[in-house]
């Protein structure tokens, strides 16, 4: 970290404090606009803590041809890692959108989660199905890594082994693999704000190959979450409807992948 101080010393450092995890994000301004990833080393056996994951993995979207935030730099050492990106001239999903744009906006993430469920599948070299999640999830409970403060309010006051337990009686028994966001809500979905183009997805670590029920199960619940009021529940089935217009995601599924997520 010192290194890179000193590497950046003549940009103003922002610390940005949208996510979740341990990782801390800076946006760097100087000469260009950048945005700086840094992770400590993580037990936590999930890819979405691993920044290296997160690098392969931006590195191979873009090769696919899907917008990406460009991959200036990264690092890893025994100590933890870093990765840079050029800041990308856009806002994310959950940046506040007049109301009149809002409906648009949603539609892009819909119409964005097409186009990557879209990509073939067995081209994927990352595995995020239930043989990877579910033995996670098991791994970070019998660790204590699972963060019960940050859980969906229906899970409060539940312990880990609770989760656990909930999560193994509800595995589904098969999955319909598509390529995956792994955390798909809108801060981390970045648009044109004149045109709502999807200029980049980033937060990839949890990027692969996973049920086509996961990513609108995240979407879904960002965007009834009270904390971002812009967004209401007409919003959320308004996702659902144009990204199946078929009326074929299972509920059930989608809880599923919900509570998938808090062992993350
Ligand atoms: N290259 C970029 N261009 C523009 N904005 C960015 C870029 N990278 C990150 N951001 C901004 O920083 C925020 C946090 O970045 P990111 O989503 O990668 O980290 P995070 O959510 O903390 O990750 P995690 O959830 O894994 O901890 C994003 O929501 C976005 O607002
Ligand atoms: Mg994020």
């Amino acid at each position: 970290m010192n290194g890179l101080r000193r590497r950046f010393s003549a940009y103003t450092w922002e610390p940005i404090t949208v996510g979740r995890s341990g990782a801390g994000v800076y946006r760097l301004d100087g000469r260009e606009s950048l945005y700086l990833k840094v992770a400590e080393v993580n037990a936590h056996p999930d890819s979405g803590f691993d920044l290296v994951a997160e690098t392969a993995r931006g590195l191979w979207l873009a090769e696919q041809g899907l917008p990406v935030a460009e991959i200036l730099d990264h690092a890893a050492d025994a100590a933890g890692a870093w990765l840079l990106t050029r800041a990308v001239p856009g806002r994310t999903a959950a940046d506040p959108w007049p109301a009149d744009r809002r409906d648009a906006v949603v539609d892009a993430l819909a119409d964005m989660a097409r186009t990557l469920h879209e990509l073939p599948v067995a081209d994927c070299p990352f595995d995020r199905s239930l043989a990877v999640t579910v033995p996670n999830a098991r791994h970070a409970v019998a660790a204590g890594l699972v963060d019960l403060d940050d859980v969906d309010d229906e899970r409060r006051g539940r312990t880990a082994a609770q989760l656990l337990d909930e999560l193994t009686a509800t595995v589904p028994d098969d999955e319909d693999l598509v390529v995956g966001h792994g955390d798909y809500c809108p801060p981390n979905v970045l648009l044109d704000p004149d045109t709502l183009d999807v200029l980049a997805l980033i937060d990839l670590g949890r990027l692969g190959r996973t049920d086509r029920h996961a990513d609108p199960a995240l979407a879904m619940r960002s965007l009834l979450d009270p904390d971002n009021p812009q967004f209401t529940p007409e919003h959320a089935t308004r996702f659902l409807t144009r990204y199946a217009p078929d009326g074929d995601l299972d509920p059930k599924r989608i809880a599923f992948h919900c509570l998938l997520d808090e062992f993350c």
